[in-house]
Formats: C-alpha cells, structure tokens, sequence
C-alpha cells in the first residue's frame, strides 16, 4: 500500500515530478513564464539531493488520445534547458522510452495526449507508476482535477507534496481562517456565474468588498443603473438582487464613477457618473474617484485578497484603475494575495511581483479550494480544505 512521505526525506530517488507548467504561449513563444519559475525551484530542491526527475505536465486541453503539435511541450522544453544549469532531455514516447535508463531530467510530452490521462484510467497510471520510486505532486494548478498523471498515479507508489503545493495551501488557509482584519477582498471577473460561491464566501468573512468587470455591471444594472451594452450576465440578476437584500450588502463598496467607450468606441474613453452612463456605452474601468474611494479603504486593511482585473487591462487607459490599484495595494503595510490566472500577469507587467505577500499559481483550482470541493490529490496528501 502506498505511503504518504515527507519531501524533505525524498533523496536519490528516481521521482515522478507532476507539476503544472500550462502556461500561456502563442506562435511557441512563452507569454508569462510565472508558474514556470516557481517549478524551477521545485526542480532545484529536488536535484540538490541527488534525485533523477521524469517531469510530467499537461498543456491545454487536447483532444484525449490525439497529438495536437499546438500543444506539445517543446517550449517549455526550451525554457526549461535554457534555465536549468544542468541537461534536461525531451521525451515525447515516454512511456515506452522511459524504462530502461533513465535520463538526470527528462521532461515528458503532453500527458494529455495519451488516452487514459483525463478519465484516471487504472491501467495508464500503473504504467506511469512503473517508472519511478515515488510520486511528488507539485501542480496546485490541477489539484482539482482527478487524472491519471494529478491522482491515479499515487495509488500505486509512494506520494508527497511538493513545496509550492505546500505554501499555496498555507497561503490559502492564511485567508481562509488565519488572516488578520480588516480584510478586504476584490472579486472581478466576466461572470458572476463562475465565482459566485467565492464571493459569497469572501462576503461573509470580508469586512469590503470590491467588484469589477461583469460581475459589477450585473450587480449595477441589478440595482437599477443602465449599464449600456457593457458585459453582464441577466441570468444572474435575481442573484445579484438577493445579495443586495443581505446584510453583507453593506460590505459591497459601489464605485461612484466609471470609464465608459463612449458610444461603444474605444478610442473613446469617457469618464462618468455611475448614473450617467448611455444605453450605447461600454463601462471598462472605474474612475478616478472609485479609485480614490477604494483607496482609503485599502489603505487601512491588514488583509487584501485580488481576484482578477478591475477593467479590461488589455488595452489603455481601461487598465488604470487596476494598475493604480495594485500600486496603492504593492505599497500597503498588509498582507496581499493575487489569487487567479489573469491578474498575476498584470502585477508582474508592472514589476510589482516582489511587492506582494502571495502570488497564486492556481486560477480555477484556488477557487475549488475556496468553496471547499472535493480536491481528491490533495485529501490523499492531507491538504484538503475540510
Ligand atoms: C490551469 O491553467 O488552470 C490549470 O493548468 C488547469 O488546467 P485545466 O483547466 O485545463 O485542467
């Protein structure tokens, strides 16, 4: 039966690493290299103590069993050998090359490829299992995914937790129960849909509440503003309305101004009222006084969490309100979490990084751990959210 074993005692091992290197990459160059950095350390920690690693990942979600060339790890291959100090060798048949000598460092193909990686087959794991001493998961991006390469594998050697998988959960926890008040928790997005539980959940704990994108143009127009043809989900307005009726309305810091496409032309950004807003504008920011508002808030709160951008970050000046916003949080005496794929890039285009208390790796699998799913991985490795 396999055990459960402390990272610190895994040493000249032949180990099955899963890490979570998806990133974003468009025409094979990297886009944001976030999660592969803090994988790097991972493969440092593990190499310093003598240990062979056969490095598994999965990238987009191809079609299962097929092998999409889009999707292939060899960027990341790339990345990997030019920022490693020692020769890492790309596998694309490694479950039939893998078995008799085993490379220092091998990064392996897509484990999406092979039929068998999404449905946690039986069999696929036991092969993966077969190649090596014991199995580190370190992919707390995937920790919501119960896949032969995430779970399957530790059903037949040995597991453990990696150390980024280790201080995501600490940092999670942090927010979820040990944080400091006042908190302060920023839930933006396009769908309310998507991160309803987690605002609910931060609602009830968080002492204000800020919104954007989507989700705060459906609880604009739940209360009666025209938002114009700005993105919302109408599905959601009962929702929207029943929150409003609580007594954690009161939390919700409303902006009082916000930056318009002015007749829907985005070369046009027209700073208004939150009642003065046109059926033909597009809201894509706050404005200056909403930034001012949630300033003083921010200010004196000992616990910020971040999830996701106030404005439409891609195109200027819709970006203002998040970048003054991660300025005033960067410099704030507090502890600062960015939790969610989208925001992270827009902290680290602007060099704030080092700033923060706590960057997420994880998008959809901090909201899992948030609202408490069942994470099956990290049950096994005593990390779940129970
Ligand atoms: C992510 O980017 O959120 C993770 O890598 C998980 O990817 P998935 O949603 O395709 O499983």
């Amino acid at each position: 039966m396999p055990n459960l074993v402390d990272f610190e005692s895994i040493k000249n091992k032949t180990v099955i690493l899963r890490l979570d290197l998806n990133v974003p990459i468009e025409n094979g160059k990297i886009i944001n290299d976030f999660r592969l950095r803090k994988s790097l350390e991972t493969i440092r920690a593990l190499r310093l103590v003598g240990n062979k690693l056969i490095i598994l990942s999965h990238l987009g979600r191809p079609e299962e069993g097929t092998i999409d060339e889009s999707l292939s790890l060899e960027p990341i291959y790339a990345y990997l050998a030019k920022n490693l100090d020692e020769d890492i060798k790309f596998e694309r048949e490694w479950l039939a090359n893998l078995r008799d000598t085993i490379p220092t460092i091998t990064l392996c193909e897509n484990t999406r490829f092979l039929s068998g990686e999404k449905s946690n087959d039986e069999g696929l794991s036991r092969k993966i299992s077969e190649l090596g001493d014991i199995f580190v998961f370190d992919a707390f991006g995937v920790a919501h995914r119960k896949e032969a390469s995430t779970y399957g594998v530790s059903n037949y050697i040995d597991y453990s937790a990696g150390p980024l998988l280790i201080s995501e959960i600490k940092n999670a926890q942090k927010l979820l129960k040990n944080f400091s008040k006042p908190l302060c928790t920023i839930v933006s997005g396009a769908k309310i849909s998507t991160k309803l539980t987690l605002l609910n959940t931060f609602l009830e704990k968080s002492d204000h509440v800020i919104l954007g994108g989507g989700i705060l143009n459906t609880f604009l127009e739940a209360q009666g503003y025209n938002i114009g043809t700005s993105l919302c989900e109408p599905s959601f307005l009962d929702e929207s309305k029943k929150i409003l009726n609580s007594e954690n309305c009161k939390k919700i810091v409303f902006p009082d101004d916000v930056v318009c496409a002015e007749d829907g032309v985005l070369e046009n950004p027209q700073t208004k009222d939150i009642s003065m807003v046109k059926s033909d504008d597009k809201i894509l920011d706050v404005g200056v006084d909403s930034i001012s508002k949630y300033t003083k808030i921010l200010r004196v709160c000992q616990t910020i969490f971040w999830n996701g951008p106030l404005g439409y970050v891609e195109k200027a000046p819709y970006d203002k309100g998040t970048s003054e916003i991660a300025k005033i949080i960067a410099n704030a005496d507090c502890f600062s979490a960015i939790g969610g794929g989208d925001t992270v890039p827009v902290i680290e285009k602007l060099g704030l990084n080092d700033q923060f208390s706590f960057l997420s790796t994880g998008g959809g699998a901090l909201m899992k751990f948030f609202e408490g799913s069942n994470m099956p991985i990290l049950s096994k490795l005593g990390l779940d959210n129970k």
